[in-house]
């Protein structure tokens, strides 16, 4: 698809109509890229936003004073910020909790409860929460359900055929690839959504630019050999980190024999690239940090490059200590977003950086 980097198109004639008009409302590189990730999430539409962020900001304006949200407790620090901070200003009210346990979630329903947002697998801590269920207890409800896929991927799940509403991604991840681009995507089950959320994206803005659209498709193109190399790789190192005696806990869904496992086996084909870890001190997580080579020591996920994060610092520097650390995000949490690399060079980076 070409790069049509134009902000307006001329108009054929008075009373003709035409397919592009000015490019907030849409642009024909941005579209092709829309109508890909509405296919593969199979959805009715797509629309591409400048970031993950301006993606969820758009999501949550289907929302009115007044409503109810229950949300994954254990979600992207960003989401956290914008839900607590600026859509709970807005007369919102939120209740956050571990959505894995669906007792729990059904414990929060309430009259006005219009909207379940949940990650799964969930940022940075791995729960996994059964879409199918919470899907039937948001209709149930008469609420939506909005599953931000972007750690798993349409490659590996599909939220929208197992009771979803609206798909949410950081296309800044996985499906760019690269790391050297932002994006996110809105993808909605009915054309009656997308047309709701189509009012709000041409009122609001922060559509992606032509540009970046481009290096999104581009990165889509080898999104299902990215994801093959990186869930093979992060399988062998959570393997290889369980046997540190320094790490005292892995959380990685591929892990055999957990709660999470067994559910994820039953809604998505495959595991994804994302690990955290425990490490017995503060001063290993740092010395970690400090001593990589192939890993490097910077925020963000997805992309071929293998990245290490301290989310008490960086994605989740915003969720108040005490609830940060009642989760258990505290200053021995590392997270692992493993990248295409040769297996052996990062076990080898990685035991050389806790051994030194
Ligand atoms: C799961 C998840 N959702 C949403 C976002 C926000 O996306 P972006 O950084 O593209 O605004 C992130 C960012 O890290 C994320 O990890």
């Amino acid at each position: 698809m070409p790069i049509c980097q134009s902000a307006t198109f001329v108009h054929k004639g008075v009373d003709v109509p035409s397919d592009y008009s000015y490019s907030r409302l849409s642009n024909p590189t941005r579209r092709h890229l829309e109508q890909t990730v509405a296919a593969l999430e199979g959805g009715a539409d797509a629309f591409a936003f400048s970031s993950g962020m301006t993606a969820i900001t758009v999501a949550m304006m289907l929302l009115k004073s007044g409503d109810h949200v229950i949300a994954t407790d254990d979600l992207y620090g960003g989401a956290l910020r914008l839900f607590n901070n600026v859509c709970a200003c807005n007369g919102i009210e939120f209740d956050f909790t571990d959505t894995s346990d669906i007792d729990a979630v059904k414990a929060l329903i309430k009259p006005n409860t219009r909207l379940f947002y949940i990650e799964t697998p969930s940022n940075p801590l791995m729960h996994v929460t059964d879409i199918r269920e919470i899907g039937r207890l948001a209709h149930e409800a008469g609420a939506l359900l909005y599953v931000d896929n972007t750690f798993l991927t349409p490659y590996y799940q599909k939220p929208l055929s197992l009771g979803a509403d609206i798909v949410i991604h950081s296309g800044t991840k996985y499906l760019g690839g690269h790391n050297d681009t932002l994006a996110g995507f809105v993808v909605t089950k009915t054309r009656e959504l997308a047309d709701r959320v189509l009012y709000c994206s041409k009122t609001i803005g922060g559509q992606l630019a032509p540009f970046d659209a481009f290096l999104i498709e581009r990165g889509i193109k080898t999104l299902p050999v990215r994801m093959d190399r990186i869930s093979e790789n992060a399988c062998k190192i959570a393997e290889y980190l369980q046997t540190e005696p320094a790490v005292k806990k892995v959380y990685y869904v591929g892990i055999e024999g957990t709660e999470g496992n067994r559910i994820n086996r039953g809604q998505a084909t495959g595991f994804g690239g994302m690990i955290s870890v425990e490490v017995d001190s503060a001063e290993l997580a740092k010395q970690i940090l400090a001593r990589v080579k192939v890993f490097q020591y910077a925020e963000s996920l997805g992309g071929v490059d293998s990245l290490i994060t301290y989310p008490m610092l960086q994605t989740h520097a915003d969720v108040p200590k005490a609830e940060r650390e009642a989760r258990g995000i505290n200053d021995r949490f590392l997270r692992i977003s493993t990248g295409i690399e040769n297996i052996r060079d990062l076990i080898e980076d990685l035991r050389q950086a806790i051994h030194g």
